[in-house]
């Protein structure tokens, strides 16, 4: 697959819905976060009623894919959340069917989620997550969304998350005061292909993440700020390059 620049608009639940993503000049949108399954869902509304924003959808896998359908036209990934393996399972069949790459979400630290065996869990929970790695990328292109900022090993994580099937490592490099750990980026953009996330801001910002090793970068906030960042970040030379995905040089 080849993307256009190196630019992403990651993933914001309640937001990210086809037709926000379609007003975004970056290569590859991420749609959702969406929950896939019951228990995520459930979840997910708890979440709403404290007030936080989430999509939030009678039949999961039927609102999804009335997303999937308007996405047409663009390089598109999912951020999806389950509470079971056939949530995954279920979403990559459809996500494929349109195209698109599926991107699990072991990344939301809502307590709601990780009660709910979603998000930030399956980061503290890492076989459950290669298993759901191995049987996604059996059926379509598998993006992982994990957080930095914990005492984990993430170097020997990313290696297994590549080797299980994993094609696209998607790293939000928080520090815990705040700003991206370009160390972690480039620890883990040494085993695989890598979107680097977390304070992209400004040109500067962006370029540096793909200096530390990452292939592209991506962005929530700053798009929030500014509907028109991604075209403002097109005027960097490096940000704008092509960038093909495969997995040829990491073998
Ligand atoms: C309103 C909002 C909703 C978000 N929802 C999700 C989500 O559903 N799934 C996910 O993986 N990340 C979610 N995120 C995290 C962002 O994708 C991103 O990782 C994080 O904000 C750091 O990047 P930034 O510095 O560019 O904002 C959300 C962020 C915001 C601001």
């Amino acid at each position: 697959m080849r993307f256009e620049d190196r630019l992403v608009l990651s993933a914001m639940a309640g937001i990210n819905n086809a037709e926000f993503c379609k007003t975004q000049k970056a290569s590859l949108v991420i749609l959702g976060g969406f929950n896939a399954d019951k228990g995520a869902m459930e979840a997910g509304k708890k979440v709403a009623e404290r007030g936080r924003k989430e999509f939030i959808f009678e039949d999961p896998l039927e609102g999804i894919e009335k997303e999937l359908r308007k996405i047409k036209g663009r390089k598109f990934a999912v951020n999806v959340r389950s509470s079971t393996l056939e949530g995954y399972i279920e979403t990559s069949r459809l996500v494929e069917s349109y195209g698109g790459i599926l991107e699990i979400n072991a990344h939301c630290r809502q307590p709601e989620f990780i009660s709910a065996r979603c998000g930030e869990w399956l980061l503290f929970n890492p076989y459950e997550l290669f298993k759901t790695v191995e049987e996604v990328s059996k059926i379509t292109i598998t993006a992982v969304k994990i957080r930095g900022g914990y005492e984990l090993d993430y170097e020997k994580l990313s290696a297994k998350l590549f080797e299980k099937g994993c094609e696209i490592l998607h790293v939000d490099a928080m520090t815990p005061g705040g700003g991206c750990d370009l160390s972690l980026i480039q620890k883990v953009s040494k085993h695989g292909f890598t979107i680097g996330n977390n304070s992209f801001v400004d040109i500067r910002s962006g370029e540096n993440m793909i200096k530390a090793g990452a292939k592209m970068v991506s962005a929530a906030r700053a798009v929030l700020k500014d509907r028109n960042f991604f075209e403002k970040m097109l005027k960097s030379v490096i940000l704008s390059e092509p960038v093909e995905l495969s997995r040829v040089n990491f073998i």
